[in-house]
């Protein structure tokens, strides 16, 4: 998409310093800003705090007070999960703009934004500025999203706000509203706040959860809300009616490729230089839609002459359609169709 040409500032684990890489993109530049934040943080200490966070996000939550405590639990987070959540919420926003193609958002409010991942999508997305808030509980990671966007042009003015979400949670008015890996840590009454607020606040809004089952079945309660209060789904489905997975017997999610970095590495072992972020989502609108005409919703079966492709198609069924060699043009379209893709793919 529009992703702003500009410089970057590279980000120390003390302050913003001078823009030194110019014409790069916004991933490029958060990879840039996310290195920074641990350059003299030795390597054991930052992969003890992020496996403290990771078994942290394994207990119980909802929880009664913030996860991410401290700087070292942030920049942990931050390093270790914003790059996957940034390009999760950027493929989302890709599959929006399809649909609404056109439309620029005036205005984003982040709930839930921690570090700002969202916010960073966002400006990979639609080139320009906007004013934008991100609202979060925790304090630390506020300041450090702070830190990192004052590496992006787009993003040196958006305001970091503590809120908490909940019943008494009101958004002003906004274009669009984000809500990215938040919902899991809130409990059903949240949940259900804050994309009632959302809804009530904005013209978009973009739910995205982990693509596990649970991940699922918060978009999907999300999803009816949304419908409920009025908007029509722009992606993944290409339809406002009911999912037509029966519940317990499978899960729509989708996957986003995500560069590993060394502290990955570390924490997880292997060489891979990438790994795949599975994750689940629904992307609506007041505005008017034209959604996928059908929705890739597993990874498309290349067999000698043939593809199956798993598609969700506008009549709310699910259907593997065959396409073969004899489909000519189409068979061709198919082989470079990918998960998550529209069908058939636009010219
Ligand atoms: C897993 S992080 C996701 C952060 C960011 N949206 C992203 O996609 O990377 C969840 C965020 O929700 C925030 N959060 C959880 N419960 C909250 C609450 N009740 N009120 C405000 N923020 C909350 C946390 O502080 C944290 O920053």
């Amino acid at each position: 998409m529009n992703d702003p040409v500009a410089p970057v500032a590279r980000v120390a684990s003390d302050a913003p310093v001078a823009p030194v890489v110019p014409d790069v993109s916004s991933a490029e530049m958060l990879r840039v800003a996310l290195a920074g934040l641990l350059d003299g943080l030795p390597a054991r200490q930052a992969a003890g705090a992020v496996e403290r966070l990771i078994a942290n996000y394994r207990g119980s939550t909802p929880t009664d007070a913030p996860i991410l405590r401290d700087r070292a639990d942030v920049a942990a987070y931050a390093a270790y999960r914003m790059p996957a959540t940034f390009e999760a919420v950027r493929s989302a926003l890709e599959a929006f703009v399809a649909a609404v193609p056109g439309w620029v958002p005036a205005g984003h409010v982040d709930v839930g934004g921690g570090t700002g991942a969202a916010t960073w999508a966002v400006a990979a997305t639609w080139e320009g500025t906007r004013p934008v808030t991100v609202l979060d509980w925790a304090e630390p990671a506020l300041a450090l999203g702070r830190e990192l966007a004052a590496a992006h042009p787009a993003l040196r003015d958006v305001r970091w706000q503590r809120a908490r979400i909940g019943a008494a949670l009101t958004l002003e008015p906004t274009d669009l509203v984000t809500v990215s890996y938040v919902l899991n840590e809130l409990t059903e009454a949240d949940r259900a706040a804050v994309v009632e607020a959302a809804a009530a606040a904005a013209q978009a809004v973009v739910v995205v959860e982990a693509g596990t089952p649970a991940g699922y079945a918060r978009v999907i309660e999300a999803r009816d809300r949304l419908i409920a209060a009025g908007f029509h789904i722009a992606a993944p489905c290409p339809h406002s009616a009911a999912c037509p997975i029966v519940p317990g017997t499978d899960w729509c999610h989708f996957s986003a490729r995500v560069s590993r970095s060394s502290l990955h590495r570390q924490v997880k072992g292997g060489s891979l230089a990438y790994e795949d972020e599975k994750f689940s989502y629904v992307a609506a609108t007041r505005l008017p839609v034209t959604p996928a005409p059908a929705r890739v919703v597993r990874r498309p079966q290349i067999r000698k002459g043939q593809v199956l492709l798993d598609l969700c198609e506008p009549d709310d069924q699910l259907r593997r359609r065959t396409i073969t060699k004899r489909h000519g043009d189409l068979y061709k379209a198919a082989r470079d169709t990918d998960w998550g893709d529209p069908w058939p793919r636009p010219e």
